[in-house]
């Protein structure tokens, strides 16, 4: 559901609100340029009463707590900060447990809320910590990636990963706003902004043909921070999660599972090159989504012209499509088929794997080859 929001910003545009409705925990997705000196007024109206702890990381916080905070205290809200090192790292249980305690330092009572005011790395942290502490207090997302605004902000999912693997201790916990000001994607560096376009093509790649296109003829103006095609590949992506976490919200009946798509081959590269700068979480989902869609060509189900075509439009936004890509030691194939087997798709041993029929016609198989996957992946780690 979308309505045009009536403030006229700094910028002469209005801003925009998605509502995202669930049983008893619809919340509203506001959209705009400029966000930020309005949050405490736009959080002190959706939360009465509640007093905002803002997790952030290094990098977020150095460029924008202070103004962040000034808003905040405007309404008489700013309960205090809490700050992580910056990167995947920090979604894990040794940064977890202190910020818990931090959170409760601070003096968080039941009915305050958790402000995760960063990228998908502190949203999905600060989530999570909202989930648990005090066994569940509510968590506002400000999310200031673009991989943050179009995907891991919206949904409800957090959690933090584990030598075993990404994302396998979580909860879900939907936020109770999100505040996406796209003002903020300026001050990302071009090989973050990158990354998180790859979530933004995976909304054409799963069910949006006429996107994809749009994506391939105008990336350019998405790149650039002038002009409205960034705020409209954002706001399509997030009506399009929206609307999937509407329809299937704990991922129950297949239709949120597409949104995995490359994702059981991107996580397992991901883990394997540690969860360092050397992949990033958008990159190893570019190498992921190319290998589904050369996967699905091979199980006879995806034109191979449409696979050249992704391969094309990744290439030609710098974003890495072969396994090769990635620096430093190569993954063996038999190491990419175990850590596939530890994602959480895998159901009695059977692995479930989102493929296609083409761009824009995404679908989960639920019984994927194994021999055919592993043949298949040897061929990928021997190419150069
Ligand atoms: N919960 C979900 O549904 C979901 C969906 C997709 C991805 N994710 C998760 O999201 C994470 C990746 O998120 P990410 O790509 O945002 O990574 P990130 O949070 O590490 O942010 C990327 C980098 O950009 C910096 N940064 C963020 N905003 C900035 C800004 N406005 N200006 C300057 N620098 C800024 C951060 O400090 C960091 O160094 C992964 O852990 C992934 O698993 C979750």
């Amino acid at each position: 559901m979308m309505r045009d929001g009536a403030t006229a910003l700094a910028s002469g545009q209005s801003d925009t609100t998605i509502e995202v409705t669930l049983p008893g925990r619809s919340y509203a997705i506001v959209i705009g340029e400029g966000l930020m000196a309005s949050a405490g007024r736009r959080i002190a109206a959706a939360l009465p009463g509640a007093r905002c702890a803002v997790v952030s990381d290094a990098n977020v916080a150095a460029l924008y707590l202070a103004p962040l905070k000034a808003a905040l205290e405007q309404q008489g809200i700013f309960l205090g900060e809490a700050v992580v090192a910056p990167g995947e790292a920090s979604k894990s249980f040794p940064v977890l447990a202190p910020l818990c305690e931090r959170l409760l330092e601070l003096g968080m009572e039941r009915g305050d809320c958790v402000l995760a005011f960063g990228g998908g790395v502190v949203g999905d942290l600060a989530g999570f910590a909202a989930s648990i502490l005090r066994r569940g207090v509510r968590v506002v997302q400000m999310p200031t990636s673009l991989l943050a605004q179009v995907d891991s902000s919206v949904g409800g999912k957090t959690g933090i990963d584990t030598r075993q693997g990404k994302n396998l201790i979580g909860a879900f916990h939907q936020p109770s706003l999100v505040l996406a000001d796209i003002a903020l994607l300026s001050t990302l560096s071009p090989r973050e902004f990158r990354a998180g376009y790859a979530e933004v093509v995976k909304y054409g790649l799963i069910g949006d043909a006429p996107f994809f296109a749009w994506l391939e003829e105008d990336w350019g103006e998405i790149f650039s921070p002038a002009g409205l095609a960034r705020r409209r590949a954002v706001e399509t992506s997030v009506r399009a999660k929206a609307a999937i976490v509407e329809e299937d919200e704990r991922e129950e009946s297949g239709k949120r599972a597409l949104l995995n798509l490359g994702h059981s081959f991107g996580h397992a590269l991901e883990t394997f090159a540690g969860y360092t700068d050397r992949l990033l979480h958008g990159e190893a989902i570019a190498i992921g989504m190319r290998l589904a869609f050369a996967f699905s060509t091979e199980l006879g189900l995806c034109p191979p012209s449409d696979v050249a075509r992704v391969e094309r439009h990744f290439e030609a936004v710098g974003l890495p499509v072969k396994i090769a890509a990635i620096p430093g030691s190569q993954p063996m194939p038999e190491e990419i088929l175990r850590l596939m087997a530890q994602d959480k798709k895998v159901k009695g041993g059977r692995l479930a794997l989102v493929v296609v029929r083409g761009i824009g016609a995404a679908f989960v198989e639920h019984d994927v080859p194994l021999a055919r996957l592993t043949a298949f992946l040897a061929r990928e780690c021997a190419a150069r």
